[in-house]
């Protein structure tokens, strides 16, 4: 499951969460305890640029600064433009105040362009790089726990449309993917409670033994133990980096399992505006429908259900949305671009760890389980 060896020789191998291959290139997923400083050394391992780009998060200015200074300190010429965290910063706009920023610091194909931040500079940094100059090399250096379990690996960089999101964007994998556990210590409580929810969901769909440590030591998990919470975070971005490894481009079925709890999240954070739900609050209430339509397809235990819905409430999750407009989703699932020929396609469980793709759900199955959550 984890991989063994990094595409070079490495002096980082302790910190190696995964290495993500891809016919678009290899590369490391490193996750570990205050390895910031040493970005610049690793930078210089990988590839050794002339000159490097940060984009980094206001919201996240000091581990920025830190990463920049890392650069420096290892002989790159870097500069650093900063930008603000939140969705309203994922568009075409936020995109070119990137390209003008490097056109007039003149930034070629060789030099690195990274991302210092959350998701939403991960994302709209990477759109930039893939495009600029027809690509730049990027690397992700995700200061939220949503970035480190999720958005970071695996080279989907888009940015919004105000007709829906993500619709604009490229396929561009990082260089490698730098994530320090220690950046989260300043992470808002609720980012931090609803980032766990992806986490949850890759152990769900791929890793049994990965659920039982969510169990076993949720405590030390939620409070950031240094060593406690970066084994998860390690072991739950090698599930992303395998299923990326698997299917760089979600053409294969296998990359699929990832939208596990999305169907439903995606319809419910439409129809609420964007602005009730962070988006893993919205997945945890969605794997809760999922889970339910998994159990009565005949795929999923009762207890196993159980199990999922105890551990997500033990993390302080969302399991419903209490008044959701159950035939407004319905209709928004079925304008979701993930629908094929009419059908929803569904991401359900067979069993704790193993995820499935099914077409054939009968809508009073879907429309019972959304009752549900609506209640
Ligand atoms: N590319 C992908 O595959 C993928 C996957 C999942 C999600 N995403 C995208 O990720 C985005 C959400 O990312 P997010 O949840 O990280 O949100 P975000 O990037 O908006 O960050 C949340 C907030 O935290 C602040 N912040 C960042 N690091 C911090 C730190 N260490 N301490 C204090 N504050 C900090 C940010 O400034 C922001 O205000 C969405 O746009 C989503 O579409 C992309
Ligand atoms: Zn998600």
């Amino acid at each position: 499951m984890h991989g063994a060896v990094t595409p070079q020789p490495t002096s980082f191998e302790s910190d190696l969460a995964a290495v993500v291959r891809t016919p678009s290139g290899s590369y490391p997923v490193w996750v570990g305890w205050d390895i910031l400083g040493s970005l610049g050394a690793r930078t210089q391992e990988i590839m050794g640029p002339d000159a490097a780009f940060v984009i980094g998060d206001s919201g996240a200015r000091g581990h920025a600064l830190r990463a920049l200074e890392s650069l420096r300190s290892a002989g790159i010429r870097s500069e650093m433009l900063l930008i603000d965290g939140g969705e309203l910063t994922k568009t075409l706009d936020g995109a070119r105040r990137i390209y003008h920023w490097l056109a007039d610091l003149k930034a070629e194909r060789g030099h690195l362009v990274a991302a210092v931040g959350g998701g939403v500079v991960g994302d709209v940094a990477g759109f930039a790089a893939a495009t600029y100059v027809r690509g730049m090399p990027f690397a992700q250096v995700p200061t939220t726990l949503l970035s480190m379990l999720d958005a970071s690996i695996g080279g989907k960089m888009a940015v919004d449309l105000p007709h829906g999101k993500n619709l604009v964007g490229a396929f561009h994998q990082p260089r490698f993917v730098l994530s320090d556990v220690s950046t989260l210590d300043s992470l808002p409580a609720r980012q931090l409670t609803a980032g766990w929810a992806e986490g949850i969901k890759h152990a769900l769909i791929r890793d049994e033994g990965l659920l039982t440590r969510f169990e076993a030591q949720r405590a030390a998990i939620r409070s950031i133990d240094p060593e406690v919470t970066t084994g998860v975070i390690r072991r739950s971005a090698a599930v992303k980096a395998d299923i990326v490894s698997a299917d760089e481009k979600e053409t294969l079925g296998v990359r699929d399992l990832l939208n596990y709890g999305h169907t439903i999240a995606h319809a419910l954070e439409a129809v609420t505006g964007y602005t009730a739900l962070l988006h893993p609050e919205a997945v945890s209430i969605g794997m809760m429908g999922a889970g339910r339509i998994s159990s009565e397809m005949g795929l999923l235990g009762g207890h196993e259900l159980e199990r999922q819905r105890a551990l997500l409430e033990s993390y302080g999750l969302p399991l419903s949305y209490r008044g959701m407009d159950v035939s407004a989703v319905m209709e928004t699932m079925r304008s979701d671009k993930k629908v094929r020929g009419g059908a929803i396609h569904w991401v359900l469980l067979e069993g704790i760890g193993n995820a499935v793709s099914r077409m054939e759900v009968p809508s009073e199955v879907v429309r019972s389980a959304l009752r549900h959550l609506a209640q």
